[in-house]
């Protein structure tokens, strides 16, 4: 998933010294996959309801803080160039991707989705990662579904798509037998092995997809009426996969989430909080910002409750 999201960063032009839009509530391997391109990170607030990138506030955020040169966006601050935005999708549930294209395209950004997390989630009748550019998909063992490790590439643009294929195989010229190269490229082709896991696993994606609406139902149904917390339901007018479940508490409160996690995990239930936000962890403390007061909440309120749905595979 990483190389993915490095891979498809790199070939839709995202160059060393670039700064990129990333939601500052997200995986540290958003993150990581624009350093990786020599970019900075530009990390940016959350929508209270999807959990994902807030495209208002980008917008407000850019038109307060970047310009237009030439065709191309630039951070009035630092002077860099912002190439592209890279919307995730977060616990499977979608983000506003309409509003972020206007957006998008008011600004000049390319758009590739992080769609690590939400294979079989659909806004209206299409899926996560067909908005952008391109997307990257994440197949690592905790995901919906698994090739032990590894990801994928989405797009709908055929040259781009040979390029990447081009560019994840060392850049190989085709010949009988001399080695060419004709770009500094990578090693990311997914073994045979495990793309043959992902093609069986592909298979029974539906099955694991209706075991997960499953437990997000009851977990909806056991939640309701609980004072303090509500459960996170799937955003309007979009189909989550409910890679993770989730509970928010009403009102942001460390030590009330810390109180639970640690209670639950007393009581050998896996719980953990989101993420660290990524502005804040040491190698990304001097990374460009926005204003992050919902990720910030989000952060004190948000527990994963365990969302492994083997119990209801089978079962409609
Ligand atoms: C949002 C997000 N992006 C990227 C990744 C990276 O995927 P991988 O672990 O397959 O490298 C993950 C998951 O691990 C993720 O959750």
């Amino acid at each position: 998933g990483t190389a993915a999201l490095h891979l498809a960063l790199h070939s839709v032009g995202v160059k060393p010294g670039d700064e990129v839009i990333v939601p500052t509530l997200s995986f540290v391997a958003t993150a990581n996959a624009v350093s990786h391109c020599g970019a900075i990170p530009h990390f940016v607030d959350s929508d209270p309801e999807t959990l994902g990138l807030d495209p208002l506030a980008l917008r407000e955020h850019l038109r307060a803080n970047a310009s237009l040169r030439d065709g191309e966006l630039h951070n009035t601050t630092t002077g860099r160039r912002i190439s592209a935005v890279v919307p995730m999708h977060t616990f499977g549930h979608p983000m506003q991707i309409a509003t972020l294209i206007d957006v998008a395209k008011e600004f000049n950004l390319v758009i590739v989705e992080d769609a690590a997390e939400s294979i079989g989630s659909y806004v209206g009748n299409a899926h996560t990662g067909t908005f952008g550019r391109c997307s990257s998909l994440s197949f690592n063992g905790n995901k919906t579904i698994t090739t032990g490790g590894g990801g994928a590439i989405l797009t709908n643009d055929a040259e781009l798509a040979q390029r990447i294929r081009h560019l994840s195989t060392t850049a190989k010229m085709p010949h009988d037998y001399e080695y060419i190269h004709d770009a500094v490229a990578f090693n990311y082709r997914m073994p045979n092995i495990n793309a043959a896991l992902g093609c069986a696993q592909l298979s029974r994606l539906d099955d694991f997809l209706s075991a997960k609406r499953l437990l997000a139902k009851k977990y909806a149904e056991g939640f309701t009426g609980a004072g303090s917390m509500q459960f996170v339901a799937e955003p309007h007018g979009t189909t989550s996969n409910y890679w993770l479940n989730t509970i928010r508490l009403n009102k942001p409160d460390l030590s009330l989430r810390d109180e639970l996690l640690v209670a639950a995990r007393a009581n050998g239930y896996m719980c953990r909080p989101a993420w660290n936000l990524l502005h804040t962890l040491p190698m990304y403390e001097s990374s460009p910002r926005a204003k992050l007061p919902v990720a910030q909440n989000l952060w004190q309120s948000l527990i994963n409750i365990p969302s492994s749905a083997r119990h209801y595979l089978g079962q409609k």
